[in-house]
């Protein structure tokens, strides 16, 4: 059974009118509320519990003039096929692609093919949002 501790934290005035604002604008009640959710995100993100399976999207932009690029970033992906639950592709201009794929399994895996996409040379953007379905990985 875990308890409730209060903690102080100390910052710049102008970081926390900075952040009283984005928070207010989220629709949050409370700092403490805005603070919780930022600190699952931040555990979720960085894999600290491993026993849940990961859910997410990754989000990559990309210029498909470049050689190779399109069939490396596919390619890779296929290799991970079993992450993959579903890819959205939408041509955003005359240069550059913008893919959204969502992803399910362990956060590991998910964020080793999460970098390994956006590193890939010429990928201009790229980012993954992970959080936990909740579910515990057998
Ligand atoms: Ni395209």
């Amino acid at each position: 059974m875990s308890k409730t501790v209060r903690f102080a934290i100390s910052l710049d005035d102008s970081l926390l009118v900075d952040f009283d604002n984005l928070i207010k604008r989220q629709g949050y009640q409370s700092r403490s509320e805005a603070i919780r959710d930022l600190i699952r995100g931040q555990l979720v993100t960085h894999g600290w519990d491993e026993k849940e399976e990961a859910i997410g999207t990754i989000t990559i932009v990309y210029d498909h003039h470049r050689t190779n690029l399109s069939d490396n970033l596919t390619k890779k992906q296929h290799e991970h096929h079993d992450l993959i639950v579903s890819s959205m592709h939408v041509h955003l201009n005359n240069d550059n692609c913008l893919e959204i794929i969502a992803v399910k399994g362990e956060g590991k895996k998910i964020r080793n093919l999460a970098d390994s996409l956006i590193s890939t040379k010429g990928v201009k953007h790229g980012e993954l949002t992970l959080t936990t379905s909740g579910k515990e990985i057998s």
